[in-house]
C-alpha cells in the first residue's frame, strides 16, 4: 500500500511542521486505542497478536460474546493468516468477551457525553472516578450543549482538558 505510505508519510511532516508552533490545530491528539482496554489477563495477548494488520479501533467497540469472538479469530487466523500460537486463543477470546463483550460499553470513540454508560466514561483515563459521577450528575439535570461545558465542569488541567475532544463529543439533537 505505497498510496497509504506517502499519505502517512505527508501527514507527519505537516504535523512536524505546523504541530510545534504550538497553535493547536495540527497537533491534535490521537486516540489512545491501547488505554481504552482495561487491563487484565489477556490483554497483552491481544497487543502482540492483534494489532500487527489493523488498528486496535476495530476491537474496542465491538461487541461479541466468547463464541463470536472466537469466529472472528478463526477468521483472522484462518482467510486472513494470522499466526497465532493456540494456548494464545483462550486467552484472547477470554480477554475480549470481558472488555468488549454483549455489554461493552463503548461503541464508538469519540464516545457522545450525553448517552454514553457510565462504565464507558470510566474507560477514560484522565476522568477520576469523582469527574464521571459529576458528568453523569450533570446530565441528569440537562444534556451537555457542548465540550467547553464538560471542560468548564471538571475543571480539568490543560492537559486534560485538550484530551476532551478527543474522546468526548457532544451529538447534535436529532431533527
Ligand atoms: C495477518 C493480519 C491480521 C492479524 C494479525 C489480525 N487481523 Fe483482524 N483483520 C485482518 C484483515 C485483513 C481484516 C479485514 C480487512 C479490514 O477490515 O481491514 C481484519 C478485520 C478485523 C476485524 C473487523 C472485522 C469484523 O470481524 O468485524 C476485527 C474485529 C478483527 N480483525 C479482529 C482481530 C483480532 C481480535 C486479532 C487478534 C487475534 C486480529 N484481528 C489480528 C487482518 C488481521
Amino acid at each position: 500500500m505505497p498510496h497509504r505510505g506517502v499519505v502517512l508519510a505527508v501527514c507527519l511532516l505537516l504535523g512536524l511542521v505546523f504541530g510545534a508552533d504550538g497553535s493547536g490545530q495540527s497537533s491534535k491528539q490521537e486516540i489512545d486505542w491501547v488505554a481504552l482496554l482495561p487491563e487484565g489477563d489477556g490483554k497483552n495477548s491481544v497487543l502482540t497478536h492483534c494489532m500487527g494488520c489493523h488498528g486496535l479501533d476495530r476491537i474496542v467497540v465491538q461487541q461479541r460474546d466468547q463464541g463470536a469472538w472466537l469466529g472472528t479469530v478463526g477468521m483472522m487466523t484462518g482467510e486472513y493468516s494470522a499466526m497465532l500460537p493456540e494456548e494464545e486463543i483462550a486467552p484472547i477470546t477470554e480477554y475480549l468477551a470481558r472488555v468488549a463483550g454483549e455489554d461493552n460499553p463503548l461503541t464508538e470513540v469519540p464516545m457522545d457525553v450525553n448517552t454514553v454508560a457510565e462504565n464507558g466514561l470510566r474507560r477514560l483515563p484522565f476522568l477520576s472516578e469523582e469527574a464521571v459521577k459529576r458528568i453523569v450528575e450533570s446530565r441528569a439535570q440537562g444534556k451537555f450543549k457542548s465540550l467547553e461545558d464538560v471542560q468548564a465542569l471538571l475543571k480539568l488541567q490543560p492537559e486534560q482538558a485538550a484530551l476532551v475532544p478527543v474522546y468526548l463529543k457532544v451529538r447534535p439533537p436529532a431533527e
